[in-house]
């Protein structure tokens, strides 16, 4: 259609009534890659409309039968994950093996989400008056958890299909209907993952993806009445939308700051390795990436040289080519990497690579002797950029941590578990891995953050369990 990808509605792929379309653009050559369709708010109250009408019928579907669909669904985004790794590449940069084992990640996701939905799906609870105080054995409770509705699924550039898989599945195991709002660069892999559910037969109208603008259907999709759940992932929008949104349940999974506290104990040479890994992979552009290094004073000289001589052998260049370092998403992504760049040198933060710079393309680069008046010691850079901290007691190193406004994930390298474990129990955050970088994965276990980083707990078996209420039938005895 004039080179512009369809939108996904009522079980068709349509052209949207406005003849407008948003252009994606290729991080890397930074030109116009492809097109898709720009919708309107009357489409997005179709789009609703229908998932209404079609989550009736799915949530009377047999449970079985729901997981069976949800296999198939991961079976054919296994087969494709060539092509949709392709479109990856080429609208997010991400590099060519991370985004196939993206797609084959959240082929396991649904599976996985299928398996465990008719566990827990099928299980309830069973309770008799005479335990509370007052009452005989009169009055027989049963609990069963139902669906929510209609849920809105909102992910974000870095993981266009995984963080999509990650609301979808869960949300249609436990009887929902879907409207996914797919990110601007990334809504191709998007629209392809969707086409999975469709051609694995789901019922027309339960799933919906709505491509199109923030400013014209952002909003208008977050307020709507006839949305009862809301599932987002990516920046500060987050906090707005939750501040918008209705009485709904929200799960938000926005910023982070994660810090890596370095103590003199610590493997260094897998601190180092954990850094890089951490710090650089994708570009930095991951919620969890390790933002700030806390470096005991005693080891930060070897820390330092160590991660440099692993940046050294960072390849940088294209996603095509499988390079460690890309493109960033934008080039408004890229001038803001840059301004906490300059900010950090007109400080005083030594430089342990030179700043470079080629269009979207910045080169891998280490600040040491950061210091808390700097923006980059704070702010979330999103890209390749790692500041160290050289701190000279653990409890600095703590108090860093949380008085950040993020709170996603942190990590502690030292040999000493007993110290690991305390220091885990005073960081204030949604995780902390002890002698590894932040991640989400593997992705059953629960993922949340605290205060700015998010709302709410993520991982298959929470996702599933947020998008249901519970349900009691009470059954009393003469
Ligand atoms: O960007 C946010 C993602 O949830 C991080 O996921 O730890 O698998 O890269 P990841």
């Amino acid at each position: 259609d004039g080179g512009v990808y369809k939108y996904y509605a009522d079980g068709e792929w349509r052209t949207s009534s406005s003849g407008k379309s948003v252009t994606i653009y290729n991080p890397s050559t930074r030109e116009a890659q492809y097109k898709v369709q720009a919708c309107t708010q009357e489409e997005v109250n179709k789009a609703i409309d229908s998932a209404k009408a079609a989550q009736k019928l799915w949530a009377k579907v047999p449970l079985w039968k729901r997981a069976e669909a949800l296999h198939k669904a991961a079976a054919l985004l296994k087969e494709l994950k060539d092509p949709i790794a392709e479109c990856l590449v080429k609208e997010i940069a991400k590099p060519a093996k991370d985004a196939v084992s993206e797609v084959v990640r959240s082929g396991d996701l649904i599976s996985y989400t299928a398996e465990e939905g008719v566990r827990i799906l099928a299980e309830g609870k069973f309770l008799v008056s005479d335990s509370f105080p007052g009452n005989d054995r009169t009055k027989l409770c049963l609990t069963s958890k139902i669906p929510l509705g209609v849920v809105l699924a909102i992910p974000p550039f870095n993981y266009p299909v995984n963080l999509a898989v990650s609301k979808i599945a869960p949300a249609l195991i436990a009887g929902n209907a879907i409207v996914l709002k797919p990110p601007t660069q990334g809504a191709v892999a998007g629209l392809h993952t969707v086409q999975c559910f469709h051609r694995a037969g789901f019922p027309k109208g339960l799933i919906s993806c709505i491509t199109g603008k923030g400013s014209e259907i952002g909003d208008f999709l977050t307020m709507h009445p006839g949305v009862h759940c809301i599932s987002f992932t990516g920046g500060d929008t987050g906090i707005a939308i939750s501040k918008k949104a209705g009485m709904i349940p929200l799960q938000m999974e926005l910023g982070g700051k994660d810090a890596c506290i370095v103590l003199d104990d610590a493997d260094i040479d897998l601190a180092a390795a954990n850094v890089v890994k951490g710090g650089f992979s994708y570009s930095g552009q991951r919620c969890t990436a390790v933002k700030v290094v806390l470096v005991m004073e005693s080891v930060a000289d070897d820390l330092v040289s160590k991660v440099n001589a692993k940046i050294a052998k960072l390849k940088v260049g294209a996603p095509e080519d499988d390079c460690d370092i890309t493109a960033v998403v934008t080039e408004s992504s890229a001038n803001f990497i840059e301004g906490l760049v300059k900010d950090a040198k007109e400080k005083g933060a030594t430089f342990c690579q030179e700043y470079k710079r080629e269009g979207n393309l910045i080169w891998p680069l280490l600040l040491d002797h950061v210091r808390p008046d700097m923006r980059i010691a704070w702010e979330e850079p999103f890209g390749p950029i790692v500041p160290v901290i050289r701190i000279s007691s653990v409890e600095e190193g703590i108090h860093h941590c949380n008085a950040s406004n993020f709170a996603l994930q942190g990590c502690v390298f030292t040999r000493d578990v007993n110290k690991a474990m305390m220091i885990s129990d005073a960081m204030e955050t949604g995780t902390v891995q002890i002698n590894s970088a932040p991640a989400r994965g593997p992705d059953h276990f629960p993922f949340q953050g605290l205060r700015d980083s998010g709302i709410g707990s993520q991982g298959v078996t929470n996702s599933i369990a947020m998008m249901t209420k519970i349900k009691t039938t009470v059954i009393n005895l003469p």
